[in-house]
């Protein structure tokens, strides 16, 4: 037979493999309790969607949905897309199950793959995993503090000190039309000295100039008219309310007029956290409001506010913080020596697991020195061996991998003695279900 060519995963995407998605339920976990404790509730929406939905929201000329986004079309004809985000398809879902009419502000979260298709590299994928939340129907700038301080508060649980948080307002469809003209009359006056793609920014969607990362460029945008000096009253007194309130909470925050974000639905406050421990990719998260997004998909008018954190990149700064761990492997494992002792060892185990302990055992008789070998390797924190005289005598070898001391325990004394030994600091059921 042909020897067949290795099929690859697609480029930019990747398996995650344990014991590494160990550290990944540990984070969704952490982030599960906070949103629990800020009352949020789960969503969990399609991958696929209809391609229009981004193209009206996220913006028909940004990067996101002319470049980046997977679209197709469906065997009937439909244009359908990978997700490229997802607060497009929280609002859409929020005016197709009126979730508006229960007359109370909606708190949704989730945790799922987006699909983008850029330039792969460290900590940027074509798939790629977000954390994010999306409260709807208030504008009231309590709403952005809270939210604000939320994230302040996982980042801190998931030991992640030194990221900052750069905060701005982009004001709404009456003033920021006019700053656009005055930035563009500024840009007009730099003609030819900005990049190329700023040169075309500057004629296409002045905005993005801002976002430029050209180094030569950088002293030029500095000097560029700040959008905080031309908010509107409405929009000016919402941020300052913003601001005190994030005050009053201790959320500390660093003002960035030139924060401008890549998708078209924001509006007011805008925001994105960094962390100095990743590389290029150091934005961990972004978000901010969307106050006209719900009108501008066939919906009621309903303000929104909402983040999306890199799952990825959060998870290589927590990573090269190294302080949180990962949920813990194996508590226990079974070494039985001789088919006799093979009914015993399969009680024992199923016992323990009832227990929910992490329980691993031999499948296939083995020598002791194997058993020991796999259990190290494997990380267990004890091993139970079962052979011909802990049948004879009742009493089985409890062995503490770490400090290899090894005891000898009565059959039925085994759960209690372990649960002795390392019970309370064991993570699998304590931590989950605190
Ligand atoms: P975004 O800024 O496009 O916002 O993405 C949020 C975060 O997702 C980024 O800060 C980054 O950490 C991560 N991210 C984006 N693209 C990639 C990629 N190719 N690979 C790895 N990570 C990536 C949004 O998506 C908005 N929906 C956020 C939002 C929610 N605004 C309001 N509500």
């Amino acid at each position: 037979m042909p020897e067949a060519t290795k099929i690859r995963a697609v480029k930019g995407t990747r398996d995650l493999l344990p014991p590494a998605t160990g550290l990944w339920q540990r984070v969704e976990d952490e982030a599960r309790r906070v949103f629990a404790a800020y009352h949020f509730g789960e969503i969990r929406t399609p991958v696929l969607e209809p391609a229009d939905l981004f193209a009206r929201s996220v913006g028909a000329d940004t990067d996101i949905v002319t470049k980046e986004m997977y679209t197709f079309e469906d065997r009937d004809g439909e244009r359908l897309a990978l997700r490229p985000e997802a607060t497009a398809s929280v609002v859409r879902a929020y005016i197709e199950h009126g979730l508006f009419n229960q007359g109370r502000v909606n708190k949704l979260y989730y945790i799922g793959p987006m699909f983008r298709r850029e330039r792969p590299q460290k900590g940027r994928y074509r798939q790629f995993y977000q954390i994010g939340a999306e409260v709807l129907g208030s504008e009231a700038p309590s709403i952005d503090a809270e939210l604000l301080e939320m994230l302040v508060l996982l980042l801190d649980r998931l030991g992640l000190r030194g990221c900052r948080l750069l905060l701005n307002s982009v004001g709404d469809s009456h003033c920021r039309p006019e700053y656009v003209k005055v930035l563009r009359r500024a840009l007009e006056n730099m003609q030819g000295r900005l990049c190329a793609d700023c040169q075309r920014r500057a004629a296409t969607n002045p905005l993005r100039v801002l976002d430029c990362k050209v180094e030569a460029d950088q002293p030029l945008i500095a000097k560029l008219p700040s959008i905080l000096d031309h908010l509107c009253p409405e929009c000016r007194a919402h941020f300052e309310r913003l601001q005190a309130e994030l005050g009053q909470r201790g959320v500390k925050y660093e003002l960035a007029p030139r924060l401008v974000r890549g998708l078209d639905y924001y509006t007011r406050t805008a925001f994105e956290i960094t962390s100095d421990v990743l590389g290029a990719q150091n934005a961990v998260l972004g978000g901010g409001r969307y106050d006209g997004l719900s009108e501008l998909l066939g919906g009621p008018a309903a303000p929104g506010i909402g983040f999306a954190i890199g799952l990825d990149r959060l998870i290589l700064a927590v990573e090269a913080v190294g302080q949180l761990k990962p949920q813990e492997g194996l508590a226990v494992y079974i070494a039985w020596l001789g088919e006799a002792a093979l009914p015993p060892a399969i009680e024992l185990a199923t016992e323990l697991r009832r227990a929910d302990w992490s329980v691993e055992l031999d499948y296939e008789p083995a020598k002791l020195k194997k058993s020991l070998g796999t259990a190290s390797k494997l990380g267990a924190r004890f091993t139970v061996i079962i052979g011909e005289g802990e049948l004879a005598s009742g009493r089985y070898q409890v062995k503490n991998m770490a400090t290899g001391e090894q005891q000898e325990v009565p059959a039925a004394r085994v759960g209690g003695y372990l649960q002795e030994r390392i019970g309370s600091t064991f993570f699998a059921r304590a931590e989950i279900g605190r």
